[in-house]
């Protein structure tokens, strides 16, 4: 059965429809006569391009290498040199179809294109669907001294319509989809315990989706610019974007977040619930990092101001609430 979400940001209302099988039935929530600027990856084109295609009248489609390493700001140029050697215009829109790298960099590019034009989500992993989709946050990763590192260049622009077919995952790696789950668990520990004590459970993926996109659409659209709670979102993330940057992306976001999250709780009982929750769920986390090599990367974290960091803190399982702590006092902590 259908579910629907209408987020109410500043600069406008997006509306979110989930359903089984969606991607089959577009034209019930989009215009086929319009014309489209498809953003997809290799994977995804595979899989799923046909299906959107054969229901658009016009559509032009741009690929991408999957994975983290499309993320980037040359990327971005190259997408827009494309859109205008198009002529794509004010009037058209884009889609973007795929994961999170997709979803990032398709409403980057959609915001300064033109000054910003119109596009839609169409979120093909987990984590897309539970969280990248939502929000507007469209940051791409860039190189300083040959390393990239995370989304140091983006803006905040929400797309007009996400559209979520849950059926999609089943062709997602085990590996993608366990880092989706990373960030299930997040919303489950932080905010919802409920959510939480339900992945114990043989839960239905399509009403986790749903009930994270909700938490996300409640403390996104009180707090669009990030200026307090919706920093209570990045839990985990401190530690999980050093992850991703020491390891050169090999460990996917999620995954990085759901370590991440195993430093940054202090309570010996949340720490071993988690292990307990990631042990059924078999997302693997007893990697060990050498944390005098995440230090470096934790230091260009944009959440970290004047030798402060702002750091979302677990209450209990189901509350969080931000703190600001000297960096040296949290890398001490790690
Ligand atoms: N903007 C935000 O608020 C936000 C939030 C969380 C994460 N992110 C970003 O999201 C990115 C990670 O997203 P991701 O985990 O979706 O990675 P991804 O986009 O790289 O996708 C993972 C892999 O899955 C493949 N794939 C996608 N859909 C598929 C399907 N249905 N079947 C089979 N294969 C499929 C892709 O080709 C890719 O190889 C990171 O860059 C992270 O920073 C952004």
């Amino acid at each position: 059965m259908e579910k629907n979400l209408t987020v109410k940001y500043q600069s406008k209302d997006v509306e979110v429809y989930i359903e089984n099988g969606l991607l089959d039935n577009l034209t019930k929530y989009i215009d086929k006569e319009k014309r489209y600027f498809i953003l997809t990856d290799e994977n995804v084109k595979e899989l799923y391009l046909d299906r959107l295609q054969k229901q658009l009248k016009n559509s032009i489609v741009y690929v991408l290498k999957p994975a983290e390493e499309s993320k980037n700001i040359e990327e971005s140029l190259k997408i827009i040199t494309n859109m205008l050697s198009k002529n794509i215009s004010k009037n058209d829109c884009i889609i973007a179809l795929g994961g999170g790298v997709i979803t990032d960099i398709g409403g980057f590019v959609a915001s300064i294109y033109k000054r910003g034009i119109k596009y839609i989500n169409i979120p093909t992993t987990l984590l897309a669907q539970v969280d990248s989709s939502l929000g507007g946050k469209c940051g791409v990763n860039f190189l300083v001294n040959n390393q990239y590192y995370k989304n140091q260049v983006g803006t905040i622009y929400h797309p007009d319509l996400i559209l979520v077919d849950p059926l999609v995952l089943k062709t997602l790696k085990k590996a993608d989809y366990l880092s989706g789950l990373g960030e299930v668990v997040k919303y489950g520990l932080c905010f919802d315990r409920e959510l939480f004590e339900e992945l114990f459970t043989d839960f239905l993926i399509e009403d986790v989706i749903f009930k994270c996109l909700k938490i996300k659409a409640d403390i996104t659209s009180r707090d669009e610019f990030e200026n307090d709670i919706r920093m209570t979102l990045n839990f985990g993330h401190t530690i999980a974007h050093a992850i991703e940057s020491y390891t050169n992306f090999l460990i996917p976001h999620g995954t990085s977040v759901a370590i991440g999250m195993l430093y940054e709780v202090s309570d010996e009982l949340i720490i071993n619930k988690l292990q307990t929750l990631y042990n059924k769920l078999g997302i693997i986390y007893n990697l060990n990092f050498n944390k005098s090599d995440l230090i470096k990367y934790i230091e260009k974290d944009k959440k970290i101001t004047d030798q402060e960091i702002n750091l979302p803190i677990l209450i209990k399982i189901g509350q969080t609430k931000l703190i600001k702590i000297k960096t040296n006092d949290f890398l001490r902590g790690i």
